[in-house]
């Protein structure tokens, strides 16, 4: 039994598509999470800056006394997780294994679709864990970088994310792809926009939301998990101003949520 809480990181608020499975899947756990929204988006930069901002955001919250990190972002996950779990004596979980292994479970056809940032595609991240898995699998990625800034600018349910989507989807759609992987953690809440263009027969994977599972069985694994029977707490911190991080978050999590700005550069 651990009550010290569970830290989720993310470049902004997509990591919260994690979170609103955690508080679903978990409710008993205390919750901290950090976006570095001043920082994003991450997909762009290069993976050794990645990196550098990944390790900024978990010695903040390591200050926080964490029992367990979630990395809850694609790009930071690609860039930073065996630097991570090499060097931190916490687990750590990335969001790109779980949503590999979801992958591989719901595909018939055995072409997978990968949709996410620059950085996630170029570093093959997710082609490489699913053909080590299974090399007959083809699996064809595609960046989607314009969804990002969408999501974080409170735009996705607009003319503009509809458009935006269809336009990028284009060249995923009419193939023989049956499982497409939303290999960012903002990209769930475009969801409704990417089933439409892809159509129902595409089965799509929320890689975060698959990573909880795991979350959950290693809280049991390692006797970590909170059975205090105490109110859990949730506590947010963001890199920019809270204002429009706490419109997006209590939108998406459907309750009011407050958070605090936090400089971790120095
Ligand atoms: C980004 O900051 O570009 C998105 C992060 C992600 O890959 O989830």
């Amino acid at each position: 039994m651990n009550t010290q809480p569970i830290g989720f990181i993310d470049s902004g608020v997509g990591g919260l598509t994690v979170v609103k499975e955690a508080l679903r899947q978990l409710p008993n756990e205390n919750i901290v999470f950090l976006g570095d929204q001043a920082r994003l988006p991450y997909g762009p930069r290069p993976a050794a800056q990645v990196r550098a901002f990944t390790w900024q955001m978990v010695n903040f919250l390591l200050t926080k006394k964490i029992k367990l990190l979630v990395i809850a972002c694609n790009t930071a996950t690609a860039a930073a997780l065996d630097d991570l779990r090499t060097k931190l004596t916490i687990p750590v979980i990335g969001v790109i294994q779980p949503g590999s292994r979801a992958a591989l479970r719901h595909t018939h056809t055995g072409h997978i679709g990968v949709i996410a940032t620059e950085g996630t595609v170029r570093s093959c991240a997710y082609a490489h864990t699913i053909q080590a898995k299974d090399p007959q699998v083809k699996v064809t990625s595609l960046a989607a970088p314009k969804f990002v800034a969408v999501v974080e600018s409170n735009e996705a349910h607009s003319a503009v994310a509809k458009k935006v989507v269809a336009q990028t989807l284009r060249p995923l759609t009419h193939t023989d792809i049956d499982t497409l992987v939303m290999g960012c953690t903002h990209y769930p809440l475009l969801r409704p926009l990417i089933q439409n263009v892809m159509g129902e027969g595409v089965t799509l994977i929320d890689s975060g939301a698959e990573t909880v599972s795991d979350v959950s069985m290693l809280l049991d694994y390692f006797d970590l998990a909170n059975t205090s029977g105490h109110a859990a707490t949730r506590t947010y911190y963001t890199t920019a101003g809270a204002a429009l991080f706490e419109t997006i978050a209590s939108e998406w999590l459907n309750q009011p949520i407050t958070a605090t700005h936090v400089d971790i550069t120095q």
